[in-house]
């Protein structure tokens, strides 16, 4: 069953407990306005909870780009105020995907730009079309990225390159970003989104539960003031209190597949 819902800017679809989030500006290449980001909050936050859903595809609409940066038409006469509450805004929708607990794959068909590859970076995987381009241009409007790139840029591909990037403003082509790491695969146009759900089948196999907890996990090792071994410990033995846990072992010793509970 196909379910659909409406937003001004984006289109939110679930098909086979896949969640498809389509940034739809084709017009404007898809520039993430404060309405888009705001709609992306609403639409992570809603499939975070809802049990019909096991997995996310971030895309965007046309040929040409998944997202070509924060809208550049809404940046004349901000405030320094404003310009701060614009980032965290968008810090915060960004962070709500990157600790979303089913697992999210940005599927980058052409122009990954600023807050594109701001979004992109906030998924857990990356899948490039061969046309993907990746880039950080923002020191060319004399601005530098807002919605978590100088971080998560120097996560993915270290810091020299990171602040190669950013400084410089040139783009990464697909081969590229997944020689430095930015970028899981690489495929053709149309192997995109099979590549995309491929991965999310294969995830959905396993413990929900589980899965949740390693992105926990990994987020504990980025996040300040949290010691991620000790995370990991209290995670690890949160598991062994789990049905799935139960079952997952049961099942090896049993030398059947495990059925894991699914809402
Ligand atoms: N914000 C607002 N509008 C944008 C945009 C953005 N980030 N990126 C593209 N657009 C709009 C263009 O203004 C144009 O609109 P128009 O037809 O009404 O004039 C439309 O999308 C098509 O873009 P265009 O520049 O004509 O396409 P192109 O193929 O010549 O160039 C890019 C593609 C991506 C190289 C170019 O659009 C670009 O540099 N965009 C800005 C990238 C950027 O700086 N992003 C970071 C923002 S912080």
């Amino acid at each position: 069953m196909i379910k659909e819902v409406t937003y001004e800017n984006i289109l939110a679809t679930v098909a086979n407990g896949i969640l498809t989030i389509t940034i739809n500006r084709p017009d404007k290449l898809n520039a993430l306005n404060r309405r888009t980001i705001e709609e992306i909050g609403v639409a992570i936050e809603a499939a975070a909870s809802d049990p019909s859903i096991e997995g996310i595809i971030f895309t965007g609409s046309g040929p040409k780009a998944f997202v070509a940066g924060a809208d550049i038409s809404e940046f004349s006469n901000v405030s320094m105020e404003d310009g701060r509450k614009m980032s965290a805004d968008g810090h915060r929708v960004f962070k709500a995907i990157e600790q979303c607990p089913k697992p999210v794959i940005a599927a980058v068909n052409g122009f990954a730009l600023g807050g594109g590859c701001e979004l992109a970076m906030s998924c857990h995987i990356r899948v490039a079309s061969e046309n993907a381009k990746f880039g950080q241009p923002e020191v060319n409007l004399g601005l530098i990225p807002g919605y978590g790139g100088t971080q998560r840029l120097v996560q993915l591909i270290g810091k020299s390159k990171a602040l190669e990037l950013l400084m410089t403003a040139d783009m990464l082509n697909a081969q590229d970003a997944l020689h430095f790491g930015l970028v899981n695969y690489v495929t053709t146009a149309d192997q995109l989104i099979p590549k995309c759900e491929e991965l999310l089948n294969k995830i959905r196999q396993k413990s929900p539960k589980a899965i949740e907890e390693i992105i926990n996990t990994v987020d504990a090792f980025f996040t300040d003031g949290i010691n991620g071994f000790e995370y990991e410990a209290n995670a690890f033995g949160k598991c062994f209190g789990t049905d799935d846990c139960k079952e997952g072992i049961q099942a090896f010793l049993e030398k059947r597949k495990a059925n894991f509970k699914r809402s």
